[in-house]
């Protein structure tokens, strides 16, 4: 069966200055490679400055990528600096909803706005939509009428769920999306987005310091380090045996 969505070989380089009047190409992702299927997670875990936020926004199309294809359902989404197709298939969540969210917008303005810009559908098609999907995400419909700071922590992060949901992607990006939730907001968040799994068959990279999230979470873990693949493979494997150096760390930790 064809994966999902399919990485093959993507590096990012960045010159870096290396002296006076000096620069020196580092990689910040190099020969990244990986798959995944229809309703899978693929956890991606490493210590800080690893690559994995910028995996994330070359991945949803917010970063161009110097070499290397992304394929989504066998169809080139990406190759090397060139976005192909709109990334609206693949979206991604930050950790913190309130920098992403227009403060001066109530929430049917932001939902809409994502609509107008990428589908044809009429005002009463969008209303209905936006309807929907905040029910989809546990929101009360009436809630369209406020404001993000009108909001609790949990609920906006349900609000940024529901503004990628929006448009009906097939990868979810959650780069340490829940982790500014409190324990028990996240747990509800983490049930959430397990049933909309099993509902809509949506596929997630999910990007976290929590083991827990990982281990209850994702079927595949891919372990960076200095931008590159130190580890990849069943969740439950790796976290039984960890080969890598780096892996055996941050599940020491
Ligand atoms: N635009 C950029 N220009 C130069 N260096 C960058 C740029 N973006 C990221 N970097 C560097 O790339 C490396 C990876 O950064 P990235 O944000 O992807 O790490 P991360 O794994 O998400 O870390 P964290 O766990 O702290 O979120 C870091 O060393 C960072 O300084
Ligand atoms: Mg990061």
């Amino acid at each position: 069966m064809q994966p999902l969505l399919k990485v093959q070989g993507l590096n990012k380089q960045i010159a870096q200055r290396s002296g006076f009047l000096q620069r020196k190409m580092v990689y910040l992702l190099k020969d990244i490679s990986f798959c995944i299927g229809q309703g899978e997670t693929l956890a991606v875990i490493g210590e800080t400055g690893a690559g994995k936020s910028t995996l994330a926004k070359v991945l949803a199309g917010a970063d161009d990528a110097s070499s290397g294809q992304i394929l989504l359902e066998s169809e080139l989404l990406k190759d090397g600096s060139k976005q192909l197709m709109d990334s609206r298939n693949i979206r991604l969540i930050f950790q913190d909803p309130t920098t992403s969210l227009n403060p001066a917008l109530t929430i049917e303005e932001i939902l809409d706005d994502c609509l107008r810009f990428n589908t044809e559908l009429s005002a009463e098609e969008r209303l209905e939509k936006i309807k929907q999907t905040l029910s989809k995400v546990g929101l009360l419909v009436e809630h369209r009428h406020y404001y993000p700071h009108m909001f609790s922590g949990g609920q906006l992060q349900r609000v940024a769920l529901a503004r990628a949901l929006i448009l009906d992607p097939k990868v979810l990006v959650l780069d340490e999306a829940l982790s500014s939730l409190d324990p028990s907001v996240r747990a509800q968040t983490v049930n959430l987005l397990l049933d909309l799994q099993r509902e809509t068959g949506l596929s997630y990279v999910l990007i976290t310091h929590h083991l827990s999230l990982v281990k209850h979470m994702s079927d595949q873990v891919m372990v960076l380090d200095h931008g590159e693949i130190v580890e990849y493979g069943n969740t439950q494997e790796i976290f039984c045996n960890p080969k890598s150096k780096t892996c055996q760390r941050l599940l020491t930790c």
